[in-house]
């Protein structure tokens, strides 16, 4: 077997969707994986689901239940891990939620709440595990952003902000990295079928579920090999399939067709 390129990943989100997708092919090619989640029974099941699939005797499964937005508490885990298993070789900062709805419908914790755990939340384990990953010079640093932090769309208020902020981060970040032999990624996942999608779907307002309906539906599988590959390419920017890779590049230029187009589709949703 080949020398593992990332013999230790803390994946936090690693206990669903494509989190736990990434850990799963990570873990069968040999690496040592900490996950991090809120829900035990979750961190447990996925534990149990990835302990059989185990390729090398010295390979190590930590999971801890940690809330990332929760800067005291995730230090720890991070500094748990790292004593335990070493210092991170990937960090792959994937936990995440979505609440969508109405603007003015929705109260302003979800507001606070989803930028304290998508965005703070990956910053807070940025800061605990950078300092250790520095003294190595090497490694990578994978944040997950989303097709909503490219363009705003409908009936996420909460969730583009917090994902257009991740954007903000990697790309300002990204030169300093460079500096240190860290390499960075950022992903644009498009609409993946996860455990977040189901819940994302319960508040999506008509017009925003008839804005995605075109958009093709991904795996979580095919979404995890897409950023295995840009990892392993070290890329900038992982956007998977061609409706994030044109996004990602022309963003900024079709955002007045997009608006044209969303707003006919709302229009057209109200009056019905
Ligand atoms: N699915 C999509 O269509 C899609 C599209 C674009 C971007 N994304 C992004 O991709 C990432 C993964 O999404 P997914 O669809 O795979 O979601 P998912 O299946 O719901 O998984 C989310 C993971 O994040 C963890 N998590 C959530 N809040 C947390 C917190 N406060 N502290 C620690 N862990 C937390 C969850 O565990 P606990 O609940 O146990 O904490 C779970 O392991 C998210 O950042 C999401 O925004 C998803």
């Amino acid at each position: 077997m080949k020398p593992n390129a990332f013999p230790h990943a803390i994946i936090t989100g690693g206990s669903s969707g494509i989190g736990k997708a990434i850990a799963l092919k990570l873990f069968l090619q040999g690496s040592s994986l900490t996950l991090i989640g809120r829900d035990l029974l979750k961190l447990a099941q996925t534990e149990a689901e990835l302990e059989a699939h185990q390729v090398q005797p010295a390979q190590r499964l930590l999971t801890l239940s940690a809330d990332v937005a929760d800067q005291g508490a995730i230090a720890t885990a991070i500094e748990t891990a790292i004593q335990q298993l070493g210092a991170p070789d990937l960090l792959i900062l994937c936990a995440g939620i979505a609440h969508p709805g109405h603007f003015q419908a929705l109260p302003l914790d979800i507001f606070e709440k989803t930028m304290a755990i998508n965005y703070f939340g990956s910053l807070y384990c940025l800061k605990a595990a950078l300092p250790v990953m520095e003294q190595q010079q090497k490694g990578h640093i994978v944040l997950v952003s989303s097709g909503a932090g490219l363009v705003g769309l409908y009936g996420y208020t909460p969730y583009s902000p917090s994902k257009f902020a991740l954007r903000g981060l990697a790309e300002s970040l990204r030169g300093e990295l460079r500096q240190t032999g860290i390499g960075l990624s950022i992903v644009y996942p498009p609409d993946t079928d996860t455990p977040q999608l189901v819940t994302e779907n319960l508040t999506k307002p008509l017009a925003t579920k008839r804005i995605t309906a075109t958009a093709k539906l991904w795996s979580a599988e095919a979404v995890a090999d897409a950023v295995l590959r840009g990892i392993h390419h070290k890329t900038f920017t992982i956007a998977p399939g061609l409706e994030m890779g044109l996004l990602n590049r022309f963003h900024s230029l079709v955002a007045p067709l997009i608006h044209w187009y969303c707003d006919r589709l709302v229009t057209k949703t109200l009056n019905s």
